[in-house]
């Protein structure tokens, strides 16, 4: 098998296992069950008022979500990124793209890129790419001909050591990394966003990313899908394997991230387990600009279509609006001011 088959291969068996909850974390969760909003009866809120757009590197989209990274557009898997692309300009949000390492070296996936584009319209590609390429010698003149070629409009890099830890011949050397993001943000002229996959981000590692100059951090924290757990059950192992549930939990990551405010600009992602309108609404109080989900995105796809990932999206953000309805919060940013506390501190 040529390692273009092997990607390939793997693509295909992290799809199929992400087609079921086999892969969520197994006692870690993500926090949100924690947190309670507080109720304002004396709300002042004109609930057909809110407007929840959102300025997402000078384009406005409807929603403050994007779709997350999942598949970057082999032949295998281009018709589920035009089904994500038609769904994403249906609701004009930004859609991330999966890895996009095996179009670094050939350009025959660019007719698949440009049919990408088109399904989506006018909302923000995000590009995506692994760190183990980002360490590689040349990276920064094969990313330059990628983002042209993929009319990607931002690129994340996704940090994926436990992911990489656990998977059969994975990359577990990773020198050199905050260097080669730094030069990306240097070099390459369009925003950088740095994700995790599902163990977390928090304020020691963003802190180091922010003074590269990165432009967004997606916290992509635990309590969704465990990505060591995709390996671990691609190794035959199970969910009682001591690092199924490695990483920190989003609200975790969401809390700490946003204290670096002070500090330096940027947008902050939510993300890691967000399966619904009431962990959208606490990822905003806790003071996320953005939400993105992937998995639950997916199976939405596989069970109901287009139309019901457009619908599902669509009634998470009702639910957002009620909750702003219920916390007399006319913006978002109103949301962020002190309307939620962590259960205990309500006994
Ligand atoms: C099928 C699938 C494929 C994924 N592939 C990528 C990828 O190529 N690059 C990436 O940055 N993240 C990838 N992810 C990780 C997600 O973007 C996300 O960070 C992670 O799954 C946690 O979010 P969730 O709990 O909403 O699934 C993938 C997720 C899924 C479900």
């Amino acid at each position: 098998m040529t390692s273009d088959d092997e990607l390939i291969k793997r693509k295909q068996e992290h799809l199929d296992l992400c087609a079921s909850d086999a892969v969520a974390f197994r006692e870690t969760t993500t926090g949100f069950e924690h947190y309670s909003f507080l109720h304002y009866a004396l709300s002042e809120v004109n609930i057909d008022e809110i407007d929840l757009s959102f300025n997402f590197f000078g384009k406005v989209i409807a929603l403050p979500f994007y779709i997350s990274c999942m598949t970057g557009g082999t032949d295998e898997t281009v018709n589920i990124n035009l089904k994500l692309a038609r769904v994403a300009k249906e609701l004009n949000v930004p859609l991330g793209l999966g890895s996009q390492r095996y179009a670094l070296d050939s350009e025959r996936f660019n007719s698949h890129f440009d049919l990408i584009r088109e399904a989506s319209g006018e909302v923000p590609l995000i590009g995506n790419i692994g760190a183990a390429q980002v360490v590689e010698a040349g990276i920064i003149k094969k990313l330059s001909a990628l983002i042209t070629n993929s009319h990607i409009n931002a690129l994340t890099v996704h940090l994926n050591p436990a992911q990489e830890l656990f998977q059969k011949g994975g990359e577990t050397n990773f020198k050199g990394l905050l260097t080669a993001i730094a030069s990306l943000k240097k070099e390459l002229g369009i925003p950088i966003i740095v994700k995790e996959v599902g163990s977390g981000i928090d304020e020691k590692v963003a802190d180091e990313l922010l003074w590269t100059g990165v432009d967004m951090i997606d916290v992509a924290g635990a309590g969704g899908t465990s990505w060591s757990g995709v390996e671990i059950l691609r190794n035959g192992g199970d969910n009682q394997h001591d690092f199924w549930d490695w990483g920190m939990p989003t609200t975790y990551c969401i809390r700490k991230v946003n204290a670096l405010r002070a500090s330096y600009n940027f947008l902050l992602t939510a993300s890691g387990g967000i399966n619904s309108g009431m962990d959208i609404a606490k990822s905003l109080a806790l003071g996320a600009d953005l939400t993105a989900s992937a998995r639950k995105i997916l199976r939405e796809l596989h069970e109901n279509g287009e139309p019901g990932v457009v619908k599902m999206v669509y009634d998470w953000f009702e639910i957002v609006k009620k909750v702003m309805f219920l916390t007399g919060s006319q913006t978002i940013e109103e949301l962020k001011m002190d309307k939620i506390v962590k259960k205990q501190d309500m006994f």
